[in-house]
């Protein structure tokens, strides 16, 4: 439809019409026996807003269905406006592809994007027209729970990952076959509460929100994401869903964001509950003051907006913007020419799950995989599996489910488990299994919610659970250790103060490590996790996040070498909780550790090192590489210009790899201070056995900027480090010089 159209039919819709475009109401209003003619009568409120009015729903899928309900609502609308249907598809709609954070530890952006696209085919052809993805919020905390749905620590891969997801949905347009909208959140820095602690407040200054948080969701918007969702949390205080500064000044101007903006779920009422509103009336002025488009089922918008208009508290213009931002969507989605869109039940039979699905779901599981420990065992290393009696224990050897807590079409009677997976490649009698333990016991904190049995239950249980898999232990050569957090300890409202494994799976794997068997073991988790335990006992250790329908397969595609791991830490994994929040990139502070030393008064802990365990980026392979010193074209640069700088990696291994080497800047000294390393840029090669190399990337004056001290963006004269290597703590750098620039960016430090 013309956009003159469009205004057209803004200027013929009533208050209340105007109103609907902006309430969101979930799927519950529009299931069978729900009323569509009706007020939103749930729960015994009555409310006086129409539902045949709402503009969009959520949380509903399926072609059938989502056909009917849109032709009921139409019919029933003064100008027959079709709704947007909008759905959380966070990392695959059927097909479940591994969690965010282990599509992260790809470093493919590739990859991500088709993994998107799969997921938009599925979602698309289901009836769904806006995905809730991607999640582009930075996480360094990993006692909060939605660390599983971020691609990271590093706000430059997450950038990468977010705008992969969103041209894998988008496509060049939305409104294409099988496309949908896609929906970057949570706005903004919801990934940073205090204590790890879900909903909590954000106390970021200014200057780190620009210089770490913002960018991903920059990035998104960049490339054209249709819908920015804003988040619950406060920010210094401020709830970011009335947060005008936040919505309009930073996202709608600076950012040029042109899109839809809406609340996450009730996050619009929560801001009485934050004591920001005195009431819901309150709340609704706020929000649409604030810029905010949509009201997800908050109902503030349903039942105070007609009356804020009709009253002049809230001027008409506000209402037309943002209503006028909707109908532009749901044009650009084609939906007043086809309201239904891609949705086809035919087409659902043909593409969800279809093997060209389940084949890209394979794959992103042998490459979201991340060997962190691969010791030799009798004079070779302990994986990939060889020749030898396997007996695969552990509760996700075949009980649980190994989609996250955020695949809400994912079906786990879809997922190959890896005892499905294992008896494809050997026969009974060649292989052996054993459950080994409840994946939680009741000790775990949060274990009520997820069994209903008593103590007793879980003692019988588990001692004769213990037994049956020390008898199969017996029988083997090796044993793979299945272990780790169960699906719905990560996510939304599961942060944990410890990131521990349950105590009865660490005690099935000392009863294991007793008998002095070779152990390899997978965790399973949305989260990084306290792993010196399991680090002892094991030979080696791979972590498999929540791999999702096709996880056994790309498990055991590992496993037995038919695929070379290649999976890079998106986040770092400390030595215990007590170091979190922790990131790579720290500071130098004035006193740093050179090492531990007896007495000394430098920065750190007196019982852990200041360093993660496992730090991100790190990743091993089933060969091994050689990676020289970078080599820079000059040890000057000037204003406007760039500097190459190389290395060459050799693949010095006897199997074919994949390396991905990654390219960090330090900038030495500047008017504020500079982490110690930054990821600039990667690149992964593969390289035969024998094979070598060079690897080259241009150092540009954009990759030195920063939010300088006088609240100005750009680079600093001066000197930096640069690194070429295959994590972000080793390796020797090399130092170039910025020179000082006439009339341009690169300026002398000013001091605040
Ligand atoms: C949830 C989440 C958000 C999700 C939305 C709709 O509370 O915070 O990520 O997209 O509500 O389900």
């Amino acid at each position: 439809m013309l956009d003159e159209k469009l205004e057209e039919l803004l200027q013929d819709m009533s208050i209340e019409e105007k109103v609907g475009q902006l309430v969101q109401l979930d799927g519950s209003y529009f299931e069978e026996d729900a009323l569509i003619t009706g007020n939103m009568a749930k729960n015994g409120e009555g409310r006086n807003f129409p539902i045949f009015l709402a503009g969009s729903t959520l949380g509903l899928s399926g072609a059938k269905d989502l056909k009917k309900i849109q032709k009921d609502q139409m019919e029933r609308h003064p100008h027959h406006i079709p709704m947007l249907f909008m759905l959380d598809v966070i990392h695959g709609y059927r097909t479940v592809f591994p969690c965010p954070l282990g599509q992260g530890a790809s470093f493919q952006p590739k990859l991500v994007k088709e993994c998107a696209e799969v997921a938009a085919r599925e979602a698309a052809v289901s009836g769904i027209h806006v995905v809730f993805s991607p999640m582009a919020d930075l996480v360094r905390d990993a006692r909060w729970g939605r660390v599983m749905e971020s691609t990271g620590e590093d706000s430059y891969l997450n950038g990468i990952m977010a705008k992969a997801m969103v041209k894998g949905y988008q496509g060049k347009n939305p409104g294409d076959k099988m496309k949908v909208g896609a929906c970057v959140k949570h706005f903004a820095g919801y990934g940073a509460p205090v204590a790890g602690r879900e909903y909590y407040n954000v106390e970021l200054s200014e200057y780190t929100m620009r210089e770490y948080y913002l960018p991903a969701y920059k990035k998104a918007v960049e490339a054209g994401c249709e819908m920015v969702m804003s988040a619950f949390h406060t920010w210094n205080g401020i709830p970011c869903s009335g947060n005008r500064w936040l919505l309009e000044d930073i996202l709608r101007k600076e950012m040029n964001f042109k899109g839809v903006l809406i609340s996450d779920w009730g996050a619009v009422s929560e801001m009485t509950a934050h004591g920001f509103c005195e009431n819901n009336k309150v709340a609704a002025r706020t929000a649409i003051e604030a810029g905010l488009d949509i009201d997800m089922c908050a109902n503030a918008y349903a039942e105070y907006l007609v009356d804020l208009i009709k009253n002049g508290e809230v001027e008409i213009k506000l209402l037309d913007h943002a209503v006028m931002r909707v109908l532009r969507l749901k044009n650009r989605l084609g939906l007043f020419e086809n309201p239904y869109k891609d949705a086809d039940s035919e087409g659902e039979m043909r593409v969800i799950l279809c093997d060209e699905h389940r084949d890209k779901a394979r794959e992103a599981v042998r490459k979201s995989m991340v060997l962190l420990k691969n010791e030799e065992v009798h004079n070779e290393k302990a994986l990939p599996l060889k020749n030898e009696k396997i007996a695969f224990i552990g509760p996700y050897v075949k009980n649980e489910d190994m989609d996250s807590s955020w695949a809400v079409n994912g079906d786990p009677r879809d997922q190959i488990s890896i005892q499905d997976a294992a008896l494809e490649r050997w026969s009974e009698g060649e292989v052996f299994f054993a459950r080994g333990c409840t994946l939680l016991d009741n000790k775990t904190t949060g274990a009520k919610y997820f069994y209903e049995e008593n103590d007793e239950y879980f003692e019988t249980k588990n001692q004769s659970l213990l037994e049956e898999a020390m008898e199969t232990a017996k029988k083997a050569d090796t044993v793979v250790l299945c272990l780790g957090e169960h699906r719905l300890q990560s996510g939304e409202a599961s942060s944990r103060a410890q990131i521990k494994l349950p105590k009865i799976q660490l005690n099935l794997l000392n009863n294991i490590a007793w008998t002095g068997i070779k152990i390899i073991t997978l965790i399973f988790s949305g989260r990084p996790l306290e792993l010196e335990e399991v680090l002892k006992y094991s030979n080696a250790v791979f972590m498999v996040w929540m791999p999702g329908t096709e996880g056994g397969h790309g498990i055991m595609d590992v496993l037995v070498g038919d695929h070379n791991p290649s999976g890079k830490l998106p986040m770092s994994i400390p030595y215990n909780g007590g170091q979190l929040p922790i990131s790579y990139d720290q500071y130098s502070t004035g006193r740093p550790r050179m090492g531990l030393q007896k007495g000394e008064y430098t920065t750190g802990y007196l019982d852990v090192p200041n360093e993660p365990l496992f730090s991100f980026g790190y990743g091993l392979s089933y060969t091994d590489f050689e990676i020289s010193k970078p080599y820079i074209s000059s040890v000057y640069m000037r204003q406007n210009e760039s500097i190459k700088v190389s290395a060459k990696v050799k693949n010095t291994g006897d199997r074919q790899g994949t390396e991905t080497l990654q390219l960090y800047i330090q900038d030495m000294t500047a008017s504020r201070v500079r982490p110690l390393r930054q990821l600039k840029g990667f690149c992964q090669v593969e390289l035969k056995p024998g094979e070598e190399k060079e690897v080259l990337f241009d150092i540009t004056e954009e990759m030195l900027s920063f939010h300088r001290a006088d609240g100005t963006y750009g680079s600093e004269a001066g000197l930096f480090k640069v690194w070429i290597n295959n994590s972000s703590n080793v390796g020797e750098g090399v130092i170039f010089e910025l020179k000082e620039g006439k009339n341009g960016n690169v300026q002398r430090r000013e001091y605040a």
